[in-house]
């Protein structure tokens, strides 16, 4: 049998935060029911940040209450501190993430605070969530580049990884914020990571803006990482990194690896549908 590496989507969450467009809630939650019957066993649906700073995921509860939940499959919101926690909770989500940064650029863009101070805020969350039974995820962002502050060291990446895994997060994904790593440079970062952590507690996160995502994603597989974010009909970015396209696209992730022999348990003729529903939500 061959090897089974697991796509997350993004399509929900990364993928639509940034559009214009208010979308419509009822929208939203038809993508999840379709993404839904595609197979994947985690889905990122939701987001209880401020809707001052993303208005477009202001009806996470709503979508999380009125998605058809499938068996099997755990439906994710990201939780920027406790406020965001506890609506997670109250909505049901089956986990939560919480996102830290490699750069106090980026962290300080994101998420208005110091790297130290995010991990403060991190920590009471993923606190909670283990008393409650909730898994918690943790994302690294710009772990090659930051649009603040250039050029990232690995040896940074490495440090808030080791501070996600010290509070318990389940896996730790590894984000290429504004699409810019380079199978080197993805190379180099994994070298430091992987002393904190072994590669099946890591995933990549690869955005796609240079056209590098599955380069990326191939450098990753060659050091055993198995798991990878990506967005059904590659949209995305995130609106407080300035140059961020689109997540690299699921159907093209789940085609490469079917050709490099890899099972996803996908089924690409949802994946095309979803993509295609996914498109047309963009905004003019
Ligand atoms: P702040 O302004 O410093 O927060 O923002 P504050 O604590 O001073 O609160 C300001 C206001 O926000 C208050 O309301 C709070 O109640 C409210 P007001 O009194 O002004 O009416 N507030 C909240 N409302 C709803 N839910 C909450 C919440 N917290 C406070 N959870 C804060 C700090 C973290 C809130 C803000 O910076 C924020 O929301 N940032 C999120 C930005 C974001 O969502 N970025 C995109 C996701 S990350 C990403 O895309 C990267 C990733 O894909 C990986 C990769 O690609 O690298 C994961
Ligand atoms: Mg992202």
């Amino acid at each position: 049998m061959s090897e089974v590496v697991e796509i997350v989507e993004m399509g929900p969450r990364d993928g639509l935060q940034n559009e214009k467009r208010i979308i419509p809630t009822a929208e939203k939650i038809a993508l999840v029911d379709l993404l839904s019957r595609a197979g994947f066993r985690r889905i990122e649906v939701a987001s209880f940040v401020s809707p001052k700073w993303v208005p477009q995921m202001a009806d996470s509860a709503e979508v999380l209450a009125g998605i058809t939940r499938r068996a099997g499959v755990r439906y994710a919101a990201l939780t920027p501190n406790m406020k965001g926690y506890e609506g997670a909770k109250a909505a049901h989500a089956d986990e939560v993430a919480i996102f830290a940064s490699a750069s106090e650029g980026f962290s300080k863009a994101n998420l208005n605070c110091t790297i130290a101070e995010s991990l403060e805020r991190f920590k009471p969350v993923a606190d909670a969530a283990k008393a409650d039974g909730i898994p918690v995820r943790g994302y690294v962002s710009v772990v090659t580049d930051c649009p603040y502050d250039g050029r990232i060291a690995p040896s940074a990446v490495a440090r808030v990884v080791a501070d996600l895994r010290d509070m318990g997060c389940y896996e730790i994904s590894l984000g290429d914020t504004i699409g810019q790593g380079r199978p080197e440079t993805v190379d180099a970062m994994l070298t430091d990571v992987l002393n904190e952590l072994p590669p099946d507690r890591l995933a990549g996160h690869y955005h796609d803006t240079a056209g590098r995502a599955l380069a990326n994603i191939d450098a990753s597989l060659a050091r055993g990482i198995r798991v990878f974010d990506a967005a059904v009909g590659g949209l995305g970015g995130c609106p407080y990194a300035p140059g961020a396209a689109g997540n690299v696209a699921t159907e093209a992730v789940a085609a490469h690896l079917a050709a490099l022999g890899y099972q996803t348990g996908l089924d690409m003729a949802v994946l095309a549908e979803a993509g295609a529903l996914a498109r047309n939500m963009r905004g003019a």
